[in-house]
C-alpha cells in the first residue's frame, strides 16, 4: 500500500491518483496509454480517435490497449446535441465495455443514461463539475464521483478557485478529483492536501514526449505564465483557455455576431458547437503535419505556471509521487 492510496486508486486499481484528462483534440492513444502505463489512469477521448487519428473507435481502444494492460477510461460528452450523436455515444461506449474499460468521465447534460448502462457491468462514473448545480444534479444521477474544474483548468474551465469548489460540494459525500491548476507537484500535493482524492492533469500534459501535438504548442506551454492564460469563446462557442498570443489579442475573444446569435439559439446552438469542435480537429491535424501558424490557438490552462520543460509522462508523475504523501 502507498500512502498516496485513495478512494480513487483502491476503487480503479491504480497505483497514483492521477487521472490523464481527456482533451480534443490531443489526447493522442501514446498519450493516454503512458499515463496508465506509469500508474495513473489516462483517459480517452473517442472523437480524437476517431476524428483526429481516423481510428475506427474499436481499433483506437486496442491501440491503446497495446501499449499498456493497466485501467484506462473513457471520456463521454453527454451533451444532447442530436438523436445521431447520443446513439455514436453510446455504440461506443457499449464497445469500451466490451474491450475491458470501467472508468468513465462524463462532461456536460446529465450522466444518468451512461451510470443505468455502465454500472449493472461494474463501471464507475465520475462526472465533471463547475459548481453545486451541477454536483447535486450529477448525485441525484447515481454518479460514483465528481471531478471538480476550477476556474484554473484548460479547456471549458469553471470559476471557483480549487479550495472553493471542493468546500461547496464537499458535504454531497462522493470522492471529489481536483481538476485545473496542476502543473506540478506542490500544486498535486496542495489538492491532496485540501482533501481531493486525486488530480485530473489536462494541459501539463500536452508538454510531453508522448504528446503528438506540435512542438510549437509544446513551446508555448512551457513560456506561458498564468497570466497569459485568457478566455475565448471563439474556439467553441463557450469560454476556453488559451494563451494569449498577438493574434489572440488581435482578433480578440469574443465570438462574432451572427456565431454568437446561432449559439444563442437551441436549434442552431449545437450544430454550431459540433461545427466549433469539428474546426480545432481539422486545425490540429493540418498542424500536426505542417506546424502551426501565427493564426492558431493554444490552449492551455493557468497550470503552464508549473510547466518548466517537455518530458516524459514517466518523469513527471515520478516526481509528483517522490513529493510524498499529503501532510495531514
Ligand atoms: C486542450 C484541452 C482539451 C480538452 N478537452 C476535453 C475534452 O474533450 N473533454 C473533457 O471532458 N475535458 C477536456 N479538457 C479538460 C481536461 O480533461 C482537464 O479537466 C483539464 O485540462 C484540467 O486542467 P489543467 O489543464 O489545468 O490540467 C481539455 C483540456 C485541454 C487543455
Amino acid at each position: 500500500m502507498t500512502t498516496l492510496n485513495t478512494i480513487l486508486t483502491t476503487t480503479l486499481g491504480i497505483d497514483y491518483p492521477i487521472i490523464g484528462g481527456a482533451m480534443y483534440p490531443c489526447s493522442n492513444p501514446e498519450l493516454v496509454a503512458a499515463v496508465s502505463q506509469v500508474g495513473g489512469i489516462g483517459i480517452l477521448q473517442p472523437l480524437t480517435l476517431v476524428h483526429v487519428h481516423e481510428l475506427g473507435f474499436r481499433e483506437g481502444v486496442r491501440q491503446i490497449r497495446s501499449l499498456t494492460d493497466k485501467p484506462i477510461g473513457m471520456n463521454v460528452l453527454t451533451e444532447k446535441s442530436s438523436e445521431k450523436y447520443l446513439e455514436r455515444m453510446s455504440e461506443w461506449i457499449d464497445i469500451a465495455l466490451e474491450e475491458g474499460i470501467r472508468f468513465f468521465v462524463s462532461s456536460l447534460g446529465n450522466p444518468k443514461w451512461i451510470v443505468d448502462r455502465v454500472a449493472p457491468e461494474g463501471g464507475i462514473v465520475y462526472h465533471d463539475v463547475t459548481e453545486r448545480k451541477w454536483a447535486d444534479k450529477a448525485a441525484d444521477a447515481g454518479v460514483h464521483g465528481l471531478i471538480a474544474v476550477n476556474g484554473q483548468a484548460g479547456g471549458h474551465t469553471g470559476s471557483r478557485s480549487p479550495a472553493e469548489l471542493l468546500e461547496e460540494i464537499a458535504d454531497i459525500g462522493l470522492p471529489v478529483v481536483c481538476a485545473g491548476g496542476v502543473g506540478d507537484a506542490n500544486a498535486f500535493r496542495h489538492a491532496l492536501e485540501l482533501g481531493y482524492v486525486g488530480v485530473q492533469m489536462g494541459t501539463r500534459l500536452i508538454a510531453t514526449n508522448e504528446c503528438t501535438s506540435p512542438e510549437e504548442y509544446k513551446e508555448a506551454i512551457v513560456k506561458a505564465h498564468a497570466s497569459d492564460i485568457v478566455l475565448t469563446n471563439r474556439i467553441t462557442g463557450v469560454p476556453v483557455s488559451v494563451i494569449r498570443t498577438p493574434y489572440v489579442e488581435k482578433i480578440g475573444t469574443t465570438a462574432g455576431p451572427i456565431a454568437r446569435w446561432l449559439l444563442a439559439h437551441p436549434r442552431t446552438k449545437y450544430w454550431m458547437r459540433g461545427i466549433y469542435m469539428f474546426r480545432a480537429g481539422m486545425r490540429l491535424k493540418k498542424n500536426m503535419h505542417h506546424g502551426m501558424s501565427h493564426r492558431d490557438y493554444y490552449c492551455a490552462g493557468e497550470s503552464v505556471e508549473g510547466v518548466e520543460t517537455v518530458e516524459s509522462v514517466k518523469t513527471i508523475i515520478d516526481r509528483f509521487v517522490a513529493s510524498g504523501p499529503p501532510k495531514s
